[in-house]
């Protein structure tokens, strides 16, 4: 069965965002460093991002092939197109290797695209969801999708008390339930990828057992989740990150030795690094107050601003000096591992709750929309490796707050607690997907299904 692996070829389909690239391009690299075939099929607007050695890389249309889907007119428009145009194209992919070495034997979907799935069956071949959100997230959509939580889940309904989840109150819940009308195309494509769950030879999620293990407890047997990650670069493994410590995707170039040259000058842990994601556009006083809170801290910062760079008060660019380094996009994974680094301001996209937890950083949440407000309960109550931000009531965390809860983590008096929890996820995030750990098992045992059905 053993020299059977390269003729495995897992078929990796990702959506077209930085945040769920990144996972879905890993998995293909686990999956190669098993020695099966891997090709990741992503648009051409994303396609030239990608750098990797081990895995394929197959270009499909979403029908907005120079611009994604800022050229679409809407977001109903944009995830139409992409089925459309998408299920033809990915057919196309799977057609070019037929005749090969290795036909493609299983389609790994971004969840999202549940109309992957249909051209894994016009082909006879398996296919998988992945999700990339966690578990806890998607058991909530779950929910709802089987008639237990009805929307909108609001003011009337919380506390609200679901299996294996603590009591969440309204500012705890993914935005997309507690405003179902805030994007009812995207809430319509969540809830879609939850009512086809079970057709699915396997549904894959970038999350580890250890981790939300109470909820797995209450869901077993109810649901089909298969825990697969952390899906980080793997090199962390080694302490010394060195090389391959990038996910080898980026949709906006990197401020590449800069930062880690900046970083080499400052001392052990007394980094705040302050991203908000690929997403998150944040308002012109939020990034004001942030400004303010990072200079009340007279700590070093690294900022990752993107596109809101315009809204940075010209005073504190004039002021940044050596203490602060302003850029528009980092090698994030690259920045979290450099020792210099001591706290986490984030948005808490799950990508970057993950990345906070595999590196041991100490987190400040500040969540904006989707999943991240489920995230930051998680970091605060559950895991306990952070605090989250209080917002005003003009729905803003002031920088006095930040402040506060910079100091709280780094120096204050949960910070000790705080370090050791971080300290320990760390551990249990890297068991997980180090050889015989729970995901690492549970990725072979995906891998072992797929070598038996091809001999
Ligand atoms: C989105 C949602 O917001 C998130 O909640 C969901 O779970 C996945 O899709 P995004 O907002 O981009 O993702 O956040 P996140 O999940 O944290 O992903 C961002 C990725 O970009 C991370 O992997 C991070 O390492 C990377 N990044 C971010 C960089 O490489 N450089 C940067 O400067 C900032």
């Amino acid at each position: 069965m053993e020299n059977q692996r390269e003729r495995v070829h897992v078929l990796v389909l990702t959506y077209p965002a930085q945040g769920h690239i990144n996972p879905l391009l890993q998995f293909a690299k686990r999956l190669a460093s098993k020695r099966v075939k891997a090709t990741l099929a992503t648009t051409h607007y994303t396609v030239k991002s990608i750098h990797a050695t081990t895995v394929g890389v197959e270009p499909i249309s979403d029908g907005f092939d120079e611009g994604g889907f800022k050229q679409a007119p809407s977001v109903k428009a944009y995830l139409e197109s992409f089925k459309t145009v998408g299920s033809r194209t990915l057919a196309e992919v799977i057609l070019k290797y037929k005749d090969s070495e290795s036909p493609v034997n299983c389609i790994v979907y971004d969840s999202l695209l549940t109309w992957a799935l249909d051209v894994a069956r016009q082909f006879g071949i398996y296919g998988a969801a992945m999700m990339t959100n966690s578990a806890s997230v998607c058991s909530m959509y779950w929910q709802i999708n089987h008639g237990l939580l009805t929307l909108p889940v609001n003011q009337e309904t919380v506390p609200l008390t679901l299996p294996g989840l603590p009591s969440l109150a309204s500012s705890d819940l993914p935005s997309f339930l507690a405003q179902p009308a805030s994007n009812p195309a995207y809430l319509a494509a969540i809830l879609e990828q939850f009512g086809s769950l079970n057709k699915n030879d396997w549904v894959l999620c970038n999350s580890f057992e250890e981790l939300e293990k109470e909820l797995l407890r209450a869901m077993l047997g109810l649901w089909p989740l298969v825990m697969i990650g952390p899906l980080v670069p793997s090199a962390y493994l080694d302490q010394q990150i060195a090389g391959d410590s990038a996910y080898g995707a980026n949709i906006w170039e990197p401020t590449g030795d800069r930062c880690m040259r900046w970083l080499a000058t400052k001392p052990e842990k007394s980094v705040i690094y302050v991203s908000f994601g690929s997403m998150a556009d944040i308002a012109a006083n939020q990034v004001d107050e942030i400004a303010r809170g990072l200079k009340a801290s007279e700590k070093p910062f690294l900022w990752v601003v993107k596109e809101n760079e315009n809204k940075l008060p010209v005073e504190f660019v004039n002021s940044v000096g050596e203490t602060g380094l302003v850029v528009r996009w980092c090698n994030q994974f690259e920045v979290l591992a450099h020792q210099a680094v001591g706290c986490f301001i984030t948005h808490c996209g799950w990508n970057s709750i993950l990345e906070g937890l595999s590196l041991g950083v100490a987190v400040v949440a500040v969540p904006q929309f989707s999943d991240q407000p489920t995230n930051a309960k998680f970091v605060e109550e559950v895991w306990e490796v952070g605090v989250r931000a209080k917002k005003n009531k003009a729905g803003i965390v002031t920088g006095e707050e930040l402040n506060k809860c910079v100091n709280e983590v780094m120096d204050g008096e949960r910070s000790q607690k705080i370090k050791r929890n971080v300290s320990k996820w760390r551990e249990f995030a890297k068991k997980a997907v180090s050889a015989g750990g729970s995901s690492d098992k549970n990725i072979d045992e995906f891998v072992v299904r797929l070598l038996k059905a091809d001999g």
